[in-house]
């Protein structure tokens, strides 16, 4: 299994939802994962079986031909092929592979051109080098690395993800809803997932991608409806513009605003995260810390210490204009 557990020990007791520990594709809690494990444990039967016979065979014919010394300088019988042998194991295995690709064909197409209902949810997700860009188009809401989707309940929420990519290759794997699907540059793929009880389900990149690959941390916040409608609601509200406050005014003359967005302010930049609703985050830096004050702090300083190559240089702050951004920051709720 994948131990990424090191950076997920701090719980996020705000969202209410029970954070999953383990990336575990052995206990799949969404549709795709779910049909993905039933082939992989009808490959591994298959498989299985052949090896018990095969390993079987190998052991019986290592015991059954072995040295004896009172039949030593007999030869044993020779055989030189036998058409009855050779045609059975040329076409039991062939069976065997045609088999599994039929099982697999069929269920690629199956999960391929499930119908969708009306009521899916459409999300854009746009891999950077190291972050996951977030865009809810009904909406017009845009966040990073923290997916909110509705719980499917057997309600049936599917969500539709349309996969991007804004340099090189990434690819999505939340191991528990299902398997991975690339993000292309020049290119959009679909893939969709639903989940099947509340949690914020973890994952990460899974193409290396470069220095800070590992450090491409997704969340997917599974949550009952209603939870979901509420935060919709609450990400399309504009930010705290708190205009005239000297945090928010030391924050627009510094150049975060040139890689920034925050809705209604002069933020406008598209390199980084958007950050209008920062605060609602549990975590920072592609899932890598969570959002605390003083993790926030650190990172605004020098993101380079905490996550060394990543493309948010330091911007050398004085202390008054750390103090003035983090400020501002944190009103962004
Ligand atoms: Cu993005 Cu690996």
């Amino acid at each position: 299994m994948m131990a990424i557990a090191p950076y997920f020990c701090a719980l996020l007791q705000a969202s209410g939802l029970r954070e999953r520990r383990i990336t575990n594709m052995f206990h799949p809690l969404g549709t795709e994962a779910a049909t993905e494990y039933q082939i992989a444990l009808f490959t591994f039967a298959i498989t299985g079986t052949i090896f018990v016979i095969v390993s079987g065979l190998l052991f019986y014919t290592i015991w059954r031909f072995r040295h004896r010394p009172s039949r030593s300088g007999e030869e044993p019988p020779q055989v030189y092929g036998s058409n009855q042998i050779e045609i059975a194991w040329t076409f039991i295995p062939l069976l065997g592979v045609f088999v599994l690709i039929g099982v697999t064909a069929r269920y690629i197409f199956t999960l391929q051109d499930a119908s969708l209902p009306r009521n899916a949810e459409h999300v854009r997700i746009v891999g950077h080098q190291w972050w996951w860009e977030v865009h809810y188009g009904d909406y017009g809401v845009v966040t990073a690395n923290e997916i909110h989707i509705p719980v499917s309940n057997g309600a049936g929420y599917p969500v539709v993800l349309q996969l991007e990519s804004a340099d090189v290759i990434h690819s999505f794997w939340v191991p528990q809803l299902s398997g991975k699907t690339d993000l292309i540059p020049a290119r959009a793929n679909t893939m969709w997932i639903d989940a099947h009880e509340p949690g914020i389900y973890l994952g990460n990149c899974a193409e290396y991608c470069g220095t800070q690959h590992a450090n491409m941390l997704l969340r997917v916040f599974a949550e009952p409806k209603r939870d979901f409608d509420q935060w919709v609601a609450a990400q399309r509200a504009p930010a705290n513009a708190d205009a005239g406050s000297s945090a928010r005014t030391i924050f627009e003359s510094l150049s975060c605003v040139n890689c920034h967005t925050i809705r209604g302010t002069s933020a406008n930049g598209v390199f980084g995260p958007d950050l209008t609703h920062l605060m609602s985050r549990t975590t920072i830096a592609a899932g890598m810390i969570t959002n605390t004050h003083e993790n926030l702090r650190r990172w605004v300083n020098d993101p380079q210490v905490m996550k060394p190559g990543c493309l948010m240089p330091s911007m050398k702050l004085t202390d008054q204009e750390l103090n003035g951004v983090v400020t501002y920051l944190e009103t962004l709720r």
